[in-house]
């Protein structure tokens, strides 16, 4: 475990999303992410990293899409509600409707994507989820993103980052 490795990461700006799962047999789930970037333009590509211990990989996989739901500052709390386990319905506690793949789309976040899975690649411990972006909207203009820094610690990354390269 390394608090200074996770400081060194933290130096790479990334966005903090609720990733919406499933959709087949009415089964769903959200989890939050970091590691997520657009990575095509033509076409319009986004990559997540998931790992594949997590309830929502195999959900992602029955329901062969997923959303990405961006966060604004103020929702420190969301990011953290999602970025638990599974042990209840995460999604009873927000306002989501289903999306074009059947991924739950949450109301009040700054904007969104809707994506159909079409690569699988094994990196490390986690696996990368190539989508194609079907559909994306900008709710809130206005609003700022939150920075994955300014989530400090709250997916223990500290806890997990060897201590050395
Ligand atoms: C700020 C933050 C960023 C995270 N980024 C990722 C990520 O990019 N990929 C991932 O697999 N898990 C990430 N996690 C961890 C998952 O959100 C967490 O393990 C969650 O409990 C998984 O949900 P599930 O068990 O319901 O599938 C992150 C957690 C937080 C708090």
């Amino acid at each position: 475990m390394s608090q200074a490795m996770a400081e060194l990461f933290r130096r790479i700006t990334l966005g903090v999303y609720v990733v919406g799962v499933g959709g087949a047999r009415e089964r769903r789930n959200a989890f939050t992410a970091a590691w997520v970037v657009p990575v095509s333009f033509q076409p319009l590509l986004l990559v997540l990293s998931i790992n594949p211990k997590h309830s929502s990989y195999q959900l992602l996989k029955e329901g062969g899409g997923f959303s990405v739901n961006v966060l604004r500052r103020d929702q420190l709390e969301l990011a953290a509600h999602f970025g638990g386990p599974s042990q209840t319905d995460k999604l009873a506690a927000v306002a989501w409707h289903p999306g074009k793949t059947g991924a739950p789309l949450l109301e009040d976040v700054l904007a969104r994507f809707e994506c159909e899975m079409t690569e699988e690649h094994p990196v490390g411990d986690h696996v990368l989820i190539v989508g194609r972006v079907l559909d994306g909207v900008l709710l809130q203009p206005e609003a700022e993103p939150l920075i994955y820094r300014e989530t400090g610690d709250m997916d223990g990354a500290s806890m997990i980052f060897p201590d050395r390269f």
